[in-house]
């Protein structure tokens, strides 16, 4: 039983889709939520799913300032592993390398290419009939940590961003949690 926590900054319906798995198949323990937004809707999914969640806030202070919260979170929380969905902040190079190969990310776009904030918006605006998501590790760059997996669809040009973004998001939930959970097994 590994126990994991999920990182957020907005919506949060892939921490929700993790949490809904790892409460069926009752492997492991998805132990906390934490987010850097005060006002970010992952907070009342956490309620709503039962999970503890922290806000940990990164305005007006270094990124090391927040990463000795977080890690003091993880430490304490002795957590083994941590999976960013939708988490908008990059970490430092120290604190990546203490958590090395236990930080995980979802990236809504075929990396290499269209890292960054706008995966979607620069997928769709691309002349790439095959789009999809990246499942990697995290390093200290922006999106470009080792590929764990990748899952693709071929576009239909016809279709607005709004049905790209859909298609964009079935497939995080389909295979983000089951890949998470996988990792989690290894600990
Ligand atoms: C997802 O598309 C994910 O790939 C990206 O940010 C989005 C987060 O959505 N990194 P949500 O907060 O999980 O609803």
């Amino acid at each position: 039983m590994s126990r994991l926590a999920v990182f957020t900054s907005g919506n949060g319906s892939n921490f929700q889709a993790i949490a809904e798995r790892i409460a069926s198949n009752r492997k492991h323990t998805l132990v906390c939520m934490i987010c850097d937004r005060k006002n970010a809707f992952s907070f009342t999914r956490a309620e709503r799913l039962g999970i503890k969640s922290y806000y940990i806030p990164y305005a007006g202070r270094t990124r090391e300032e927040a990463e000795k919260d977080i890690s003091d979170v993880l430490e304490s929380e002795k957590i083994d592993m941590v999976s960013l969905a939708g988490f908008m902040r990059i970490f430092t190079c120290g604190f990546v390398s203490r958590y090395s190969g236990r930080i995980v990310n979802i990236h809504p776009a075929l990396l290499p290419k269209y890292p960054g904030a706008h995966g979607i918006a620069e997928s769709f605006a691309s002349k790439d009939r095959e789009l999809g998501i990246t499942i990697h590790y995290v390093d200290c760059g922006v999106d470009t940590g080792a590929v764990i997996l990748q899952k693709s669809f071929i576009r239909d040009f016809s279709e607005p961003i709004e049905e790209i973004e859909k298609k964009i998001h079935k497939l995080e939930y389909s295979f983000y949690p089951e890949a998470v959970e996988k990792l989690l097994d290894a600990f």
